[in-house]
């Protein structure tokens, strides 16, 4: 058993995190200039925290820097200002030759529009098989690859096809299979059910509260959709702008919003009941 004290640590951790991203015309044209993803002109960064076995939803309109947080959290990019920790061990500021290969063992990615980060030319067997082949996964990869799609309710066969053989539904399906393979801690998940229809939104949404029970994860997921929110979530975070504008138990954000932002984010909710 571990100290109480040491579950409180975070899992992954950001401070002051923020990353400004550098377009070939502001490359050109000014040295300084660039877009904000995260953080804003003011000098304004985010604080952001998840502790183990905590699901946590990250909601907020379109470009206010939900993915970009995610990217930076898990040392996809290069943050502009700022510190992340993964279980206290440096993702940023890293050393040169740290492949990461230690935080993608232990961290899994459903990517936003998952269709475009498959490959065409590639079999869902290999596709899913992607993460186990990168970390140099011990056991054998195929059956690891067919029990994971077997779990998500895939038809029989499903890995010697290809990604346009599939349904939207089950292809968000294939990118959690990718995401869950070789068996991570973390889950992050962008938009992992939007612009499916009612019903399989909502399969999928059980399927991933049973897999987040089950393998014990802990859950990050990134939504625009606040219907999505307790679903999967004991704690929200809402971003507008490229900063966190408030966070808190899902129960106090949607009874006792302080932000009008996220008033609005609620009352353009479809009533839940
Ligand atoms: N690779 C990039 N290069 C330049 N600018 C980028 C890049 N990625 C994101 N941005 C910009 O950073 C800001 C935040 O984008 P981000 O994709 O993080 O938003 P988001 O909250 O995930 O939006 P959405 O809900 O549409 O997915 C936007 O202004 C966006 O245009
Ligand atoms: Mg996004």
């Amino acid at each position: 058993m571990r100290e109480p004290l040491l579950q409180e640590a975070p899992l992954l951790e950001g401070r002051g995190v923020s990353k400004r991203y550098r377009t070939p015309a502001t490359k050109l044209f000014a040295r300084e200039g660039g877009i904000w993803g995260l953080g804003n002109e003011a000098g304004e960064t985010v604080d952001f925290a998840v502790r183990r076995g905590e699901s946590v939803a990250i909601v907020g309109e379109s470009g206010s820097g939900k993915s970009t947080l995610l990217g930076m959290l898990l040392g996809l990019g290069t943050p502009t200002t700022g510190e992340v920790r993964f279980d206290g061990s440096l993702v940023f500021p890293r050393q040169r030759r740290d492949r990461m290969l230690w935080l993608r063992r232990r961290t899994g990615i459903v990517f936003q529009d998952p269709y475009s980060s498959f490959n065409p030319r590639r079999t869902i067997g290999q596709t899913v098989a992607e993460p186990l082949f990168a970390t140099n996964a011990p056991g054998n990869h195929r059956e690891m690859v067919t029990a994971i799609l077997d779990r998500m309710e895939l038809p029989k066969g499903s890995a010697d096809r290809y990604p346009h053989e599939f349904s939207g539904g089950q292809r968000q399906r294939i990118a959690l299979a990718r995401a869950l393979v070789h068996g991570p801690e973390l889950l992050v998940a962008d938009e992992p059910v939007s612009a499916l229809d009612v019903l399989v939104r909502s399969r999928l949404l059980d399927l991933l509260g049973e897999l987040r029970d089950e393998m014990g994860l802990t859950l990050i997921t990134v939504t625009h959709d606040l219907s999505v929110v307790p679903r999967l979530a004991e704690r929200v975070a809402v971003m507008r702008d490229g900063v966190i504008v408030e966070q808190g138990s899902v129960e106090a954000i949607f009874e006792r919003p302080q932000e009008t932002y996220t008033r609005e984010l609620i009352a353009a909710l479809p009533r839940l009941r």
